[in-house]
């Protein structure tokens, strides 16, 4: 049991590269068919990247199982395979943009990233556990990306070097939206994060203009909590 979820035994992994991709094809099929996932970049990028090469070998078998699994370091986990259009669509992630993701966890979410925004575009990742960091480094190396910038610290204070940013991607929840990244966000740029709020998790949506900044509630979600300076 993590904070809700139902994590299932660990055991050796079973499955051949071919059953992985049929799974993988299977729950593209399900993530359109529900909802979730709208938009052929984010599609495409879902196809590509395989997820289980970013799990522990103990719970490989269950990459495409709507849990989130865990990974090396201090309560990290990757999350489910149905969290990542869940972010990625509404935050409008596309071709050419800066995104800036707090919570690398496994790589996963940083790899469909990177294949989302392209090669005009740029994925810097923040890390505060150092094993999780290490762990999502080299599966990031394994399949093959080179081109994220990878930052180990306290994402809260987000990573003023290459900002502004057109995106960013909260992946543990807050109790309030760390102001740095809000400053580090563009006009007409869109943050989305896991906010706790009268004991819930919302998943909320904010739109930074000249003027103001939008918010809106998207869903009920469940989250580890953010650490760091702006942590519980
Ligand atoms: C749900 S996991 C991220 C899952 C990731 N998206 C993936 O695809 O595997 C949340 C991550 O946020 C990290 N985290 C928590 N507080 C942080 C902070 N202040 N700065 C950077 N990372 C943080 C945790 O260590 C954990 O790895």
């Amino acid at each position: 049991m993590m904070r809700g979820w139902i994590i299932p035994p660990p055991k050796e992994t079973t499955k051949s590269k071919e059953d992985f991709k049929k799974e993988r094809e299977k729950k593209v099929g399900w993530l359109i068919k529900y909802g979730y996932l709208k938009s052929e970049r984010i599609k495409n990028a879902m196809l590509k990247v395989p997820r289980e090469d970013f799990i522990p070998p103990l719970y490989r078998d269950y990459a495409y199982l709507e849990v989130p699994l865990p990974l090396p370091g201090e309560e990290s986990t990757i999350s489910c395979p149905h969290s990542y259009p869940l972010f990625y669509e509404p935050l409008g992630l596309n071709e050419g943009h800066k995104l800036l993701e707090i919570g690398l966890g496994s790589g996963y979410g940083t790899a469909v990233a990177r294949e989302i925004v392209g090669p005009d575009g740029l994925v810097v990742s923040v890390e505060i556990d150092p094993l999780t960091f290490e762990f999502a480094r080299s599966n990031l190396k394994n399949a093959g990306y080179s081109d994220i910038v990878l930052v180990k610290g306290d994402g809260g204070l987000g990573y003023p070097d290459m900002s502004p940013y057109d995106r960013v991607c909260i992946t543990a929840a807050c109790i309030e939206i760390p102001p740095p990244l809000i400053k580090q966000l563009t006009i007409g740029g869109r943050l989305i994060a896991p906010l706790t709020e009268h004991g819930i998790q919302n998943l909320v949506l904010l739109e930074k203009s000249e003027k103001d900044i939008r918010k809106k509630v998207i869903c009920e979600v469940l989250y580890v909590s953010l650490k760091g300076k702006y942590g519980v």
